[in-house]
């Protein structure tokens, strides 16, 4: 089988590999399509902490089960899968509450173990999950990208009285959007980015309001419009940011972040306990596909709005150069397999 291998940092090929066979309680699929992610990017380019090498890369992918593991029926061979990449023990403290995204021993596919950008993948069958006829091979593709908005909003608990503002307008910001509209029904969603065309992506996925904050103060021109955000997403993750949401946020709020950055930053406790203000991390997801495959049955989300470009995966190194050097106009790009 032919597989996307980064063999170290800045060395990406295509190679031969053997194709493999699902172990005891996995399940072996024949992926059709993957989605491009900043992390496929950052393995490439050797920014990902997490990574070994070599490294098959990949954790947004569909395909059909050929193939099962002892344990596992053989009646699933043939369904249309997408995966979850969250590989977690199941018995240790994070994975007894509900929390196996950050399970003690996680294993990501595309990141610890070989991912999906290749003709085939093994996964656990319980990482296996059924999609419906009515969700489209690339739409259904999209499905991990939005879990990653799902589980931060799970933390948040977004509602109707809310007034949500998110940082950045890339996939994170994008998905976020979505499901901030289309599945919480918050008040108003106000998106900020410093590149006016992924200003434009935001209010075509259903952003109320749109500020580049490129050459003015964010405080400010909130103050000046009157607004107070009650929920803020960090999907742009700069360490600048957590202390600004801080001091712009309504008493009460909530704020979400979701980036790795190692650098510090500085907050105080008077600004954060004056306002009761909550701050909640969120990492990939916890059993979030479910939820997100019944948003898209019932079409409050639309995935095919993120989708800028589709190339087929021999492609690879095109596909990876447009995503890392076009912002302007590439979001989500998808590969066929
Ligand atoms: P992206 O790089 O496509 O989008 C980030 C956007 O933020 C860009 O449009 C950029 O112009 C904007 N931006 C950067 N600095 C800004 C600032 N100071 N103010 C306003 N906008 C700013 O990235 P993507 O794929 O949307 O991911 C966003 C972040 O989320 C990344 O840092 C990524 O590492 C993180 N992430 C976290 C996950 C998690 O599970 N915790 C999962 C996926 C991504
Ligand atoms: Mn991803
Ligand atoms: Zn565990």
């Amino acid at each position: 089988m032919k597989s996307i291998t980064v063999r170290a940092p800045n060395d990406l090929v295509i190679e031969e590999r053997e194709i493999p066979q699902p172990q005891a309680g996995e399940v072996r699929i024949r992926v059709i399509s993957a989605g491009i992610c900043g992390s496929d990017l950052h393995i490439w380019r050797g920014h990902n902490p997490f990574a070994k090498y070599p490294r098959v890369i990949g954790h947004e992918f569909l395909g059909c089960i050929d193939a099962v593991g002892t344990g596992v029926a053989v009646e699933r061979i043939g369904e249309r899968i997408v995966g979850d990449p969250v590989v977690s023990c199941g018995h240790c403290y994070p994975c007894s509450v509900g929390r196996p995204n950050v399970c003690s021993e996680l294993q990501v596919i595309g990141v610890h173990r070989d991912g999906g950008f290749s003709e085939y993948v093994t996964l656990p069958a319980k990482n296996a999950h059924v999609v419906p006829d009515v969700i489209h091979d690339s739409e259904a593709t999209m499905i991990e990208p939005f879990t990653i908005a799902a589980n931060i909003c799970n933390q948040l608990k977004p509602g109707p009285l809310d007034t949500a503002l998110i940082y950045g307008a890339g996939p994170m910001g994008l998905t976020s959007i979505q499901a901030l509209r289309g599945v919480y029904g918050v008040k108003e969603v106000i998106v900020v980015d410093r590149i006016d065309e992924r200003l434009q992506m935001a209010k075509a996925n259903g952003a109320d309001r749109i500020i580049n904050n490129s050459s003015l103060d964010l405080a400010d021109e909130l103050a000046r419009l009157g607004i107070r955000p009650t929920v803020i997403i960090d999907a742009a993750c700069h360490p600048s940011i957590l202390p600004e949401a801080i001091r712009l946020a309504s008493p009460a709020a909530r704020i979400g972040i979701l980036g790795f950055s190692d650098a510090p930053c500085v907050i105080s406790q008077q600004g954060i306990t004056s306002k009761e203000i909550s701050i909640y991390s969120s990492r990939l997801n916890s059993n979030r596909f479910p939820q997100v495959i019944s948003w898209m049955v019932e079409r409050k989300i639309h995935p095919e709005k993120l989708i800028t470009h589709q190339f087929d995966y021999f492609q690879i190194i095109d596909a990876m150069n447009t995503f890392e050097n076009d912002g302007q106009h590439c979001c989500k790009v998808l590969l066929k397999f």
